[in-house]
């Protein structure tokens, strides 16, 4: 990677007998000081510098901590953690496996992790670090070196909480929903589309935000189990890694209970499997396919009325933050979930300055208030076909105010699956995007952001 580092460098000089002073310095100085200044930079840029990168303690977490039990956690306890995740899922180099885990495999862990390189068989490896890690970080925090100059921050997956999917509120994506969300990317942000990499390096990236996720929320949890649950002083320890030889069946026992946690992690992910039954196999009556048809467009430009007149009325009350105009401006200031989770949950003012400064030393990002999609542009970052905009109508956008909406029969004042398409079709038509050309169904055939 550096052809003319320290010894080498030596020698390309010595290779250049007959040149003068200045020629050599001319030709030292656009032949390699500029390759090597930019190669040095965009290593710095994606890996740190040089190093391999490792996984950083999560310690931002450990602040908040601090702040809530108001005394700093102790060189036993933070070791014993790192210690305990290092032996459940490795490092960033090689990773690990706990045995029983079925979310992922370690094969595609492999593939996914540690330095770029390809095989014989040309197998690509090292993909996370090649294609996330100057957004996402290493340990996932999505604190990569290029992430404070992002909007939004790209997302720390150590919260194990993901914005598009077909599952609901709570759940894990399913597989299907990530491997998307790398195809698709994420429209009017800058996450790309990876729709080059082959399906078996999608799963494999797939699989390692699954690992980074389940590995982000195990370290959270023995941060809590050391800070909450046990007490040190008295003599208590989460794991004592010299039991490992002198009293090995009780540190089997140790390791189980923390190895549990970590399983039931990887476990939340195979729930998610099966892809929510929410979305309607065929679309409702008056919701038509054939444009041409002038009956057709008519029920349509009904159903796009029967949709404004519920986006700004109370029953789905959605122009309350997104306005009637759907610009957005009308939403009350908020932070999404990334941010809350170290200012509002640790009862931190996210616009007190003087109370985030040791958090953004801690490895905070600068909080920015959330804002609802300005729906005129006509770009949904979770994809712009109908069925896109029906999941997230009805799921809501987990981490962020974006609520799901009350179904019938669920609640009895709630909207019906009709109704929900007559929004959908308001949000295809808003008067801005339905100005520029015709009018959008929503059966439709469109896969990307913006409605054609
Ligand atoms: C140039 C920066 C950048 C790169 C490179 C990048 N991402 Fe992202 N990614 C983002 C941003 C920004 C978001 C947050 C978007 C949002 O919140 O709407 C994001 C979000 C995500 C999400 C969350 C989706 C959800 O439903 O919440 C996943 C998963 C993800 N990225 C995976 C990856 C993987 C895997 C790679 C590498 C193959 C990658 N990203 C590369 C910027 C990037
Ligand atoms: C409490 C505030 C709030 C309400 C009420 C609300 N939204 Fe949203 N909405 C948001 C926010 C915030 C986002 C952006 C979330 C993000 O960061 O991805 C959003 C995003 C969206 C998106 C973009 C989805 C995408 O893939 O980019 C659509 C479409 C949408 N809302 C439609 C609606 C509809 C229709 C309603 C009423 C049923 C509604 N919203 C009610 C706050 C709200």
């Amino acid at each position: 990677m550096y052809p003319f580092q320290g010894r080498n460098l030596t020698l390309a000089i010595l290779r250049f007998p007959g040149f003068t002073m200045s020629q050599f310095l001319k030709r030292f100085n656009s032949t390699y000081i500029r390759p090597l200044a930019v190669t040095g930079l965009l290593c710095a840029m994606m890996f740190g510098c040089g190093r391999d990168p490792e996984f950083a303690p999560n310690k931002l977490r450990i602040k908040v901590i601090e702040t809530e039990i108001g005394q700093d956690l102790t060189a036993t306890e933070l070791g014993d953690v790192q210690q305990a995740v290092e032996e459940m899922f490795g490092s960033a180099e090689v990773p690990k496996l706990i045995e029983g885990v079925e979310a992922v495999s370690l094969d595609r862990l492999r593939q996914a992790a540690g330095r770029v390189y390809s095989d014989e068989q040309d197998v690509h490896f090292g993909l996370y670090r090649k294609h996330c890690i100057r957004c996402h970080g290493t340990a996932g925090d999505g604190r990569g070196p290029a992430a404070r100059l992002l909007s939004p921050y790209p997302r720390d997956f150590r919260l194990g909480k993901f914005k598009f999917k077909s599952t609901p509120q709570g759940s894990k994506p399913t597989a299907d929903d990530l491997a998307r969300t790398l195809r698709m990317g994420i429209p009017g942000t800058s996450m790309p589309s990876f729709s080059l990499l082959r399906d078996s390096e999608i799963e494999a990236l797939a699989e390692y935000v699954i690992y980074l996720s389940a590995r982000g929320e195990t370290e959270r949890e023995l941060l809590n189990q050391v800070s909450h649950t046990l007490d040190y002083s008295r003599g208590d320890r989460l794991i004592d890694f010299d039991l490992k030889t002198k009293k090995p069946a009780d540190f089997d026992a140790q390791f189980d209970k923390l190895e549990s946690v970590a399983k039931s992690n990887y476990a939340k992910w195979q729930v998610a499997s099966p892809p929510s039954p929410k979305l309607p196999t065929a679309f409702p009556v008056g919701v038509v396919a054939d444009v041409e048809d002038s009956a057709s467009i008519d029920q349509l430009q009904k159903s796009v009325a029967r949709g404004r007149q519920l986006f700004i009325g109370n029953l789905a009350s959605c122009s309350k933050c997104h306005g009637e105009d759907g610009s957005g401006s009308t939403a009350p200031k908020d932070y999404d979930l990334w941010t809350k989770d170290w200012t509002v949950a640790a009862n931190i003012n996210p616009e007190d300055k003087a109370a985030i400064k040791p958090m953004l030393k801690a490895g905070a990002l600068k909080p920015v208030p959330m804002r609802p999609r300005d729906l005129r542009e006509g770009v949904c970052r979770g994809g712009g076909s109908p069925e896109d905009i029906y999941l997230r109508i009805v799921n809501g956008i987990e981490g962020t105010s974006m609520p799901a909406a009350a179904l019938q029969p669920n609640v009895s004042e709630g909207l019906t699956t009709d109704q929900v398409w007559d929004l959908v079709n308001f949000v295809l038509n808003m008067p801005s995007v339905a100005s520029e050309g015709k009018l959008v169904t929503a059966n439709a055939e469109s896969d990307q952001g913006a409605p054609q």
